[in-house]
């Protein structure tokens, strides 16, 4: 019997991609995202995508879409990788932005996860797989917004892991770099190791079939973002400062 995988954030980008490498290799997919007219496009590639409209931070929405699964549907796995990126300006802070990123990036990803667990295939060890970012491992201009959420929901995953231990779910944290999506598109400053969302899309596919417990892509960038971090507090806060002036 084919296996089952869940995305949110399938009708662009690293969703989308990802979406299309399941189904290439046989899954059947559930596409979830907003975008009606997308999805039906995205499911002319593959008679194995499902798609479904639906917003993730419509609470209700997602448990009454819940409540209607045949409780026979299993999930193998379920990609959390609706994503939004709002920079803000420091001095006129914008919380309507951050009420927008935080509502999408960290508390729908607790409501699917919420609400998507009682259908994990769980004897059959499920992947939960989190997308966050490498964003929040470095202090960058105009993203105290986007690295915040992140920062929170890496953290979300990681105590998830722990407190799911005992059972046989596997939670799966994705912290990738720069991908060319719709999302980066928007960026006017140079994005280092800049990777093709098809080549992300497979290191998820890979990743989560091996059971790993964290994805980092591309590794240069995250070496890079790591060997940062081991400066001295203050001599990073230079730097920081000092790229957002480049
Ligand atoms: N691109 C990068 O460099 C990069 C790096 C690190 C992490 N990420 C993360 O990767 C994830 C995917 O990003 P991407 O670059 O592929 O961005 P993208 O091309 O803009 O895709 C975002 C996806 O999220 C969906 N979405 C947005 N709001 C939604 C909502 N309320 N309900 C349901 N779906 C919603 C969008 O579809 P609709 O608009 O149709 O709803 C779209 O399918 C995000 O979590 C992002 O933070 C991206």
């Amino acid at each position: 019997m084919a296996k089952i995988c869940l995305i949110t954030g399938a009708s662009s980008g690293m969703g989308k991609a990802t979406a299309l490498h399941y189904a290439a290799n046989d899954w059947q997919v559930y596409a979830i995202a907003r975008s009606a007219d997308k999805l039906v496009e995205l499911a002319k590639h593959s008679k194995n995508i499902k798609p479904v409209s639906l917003d993730v931070t419509d609470s209700v929405a997602l448990a009454s879409w819940t409540a209607a699964l045949p409780a026979t549907e299993k999930f193998d796995v379920v990609i959390l990788n609706a994503g939004n990126c709002e920079y803000v300006e420091a001095s006129d802070l914008d919380l309507a932005a951050f009420e927008r990123t935080f509502a999408l990036n960290v508390l729908a990803v607790v409501a699917c996860t919420r609400y998507l667990m009682p259908f994990l295939n769980k004897g059959n060890k499920p992947s939960l797989a989190i997308v966050s970012s490498m964003a929040h491992f470095f202090p960058f201009t105009r993203s105290e917004a986007y690295g915040a959420s992140k920062a929170a929901v890496s953290y979300f995953a990681d105590s998830l892991r722990v407190d799911l231990a005992d059972t046989d779910i596997h939670v799966c944290l994705i912290e990738p770099g720069f991908i060319d999506t719709p999302l980066t598109r928007k960026n006017d400053f140079e994005m280092p190791f800049l990777m093709a969302p098809e080549d992300a899309a497979k290191r998820i596919f890979d990743g989560i079939t091996a059971m790993k417990s964290r994805l980092r892509f591309p590794r240069r960038l995250s070496f890079s973002l790591k060997m940062l971090g081991l400066l001295p507090y203050n001599l990073r806060n230079k730097l920081a400062a000092k790229m957002k002036q480049q």
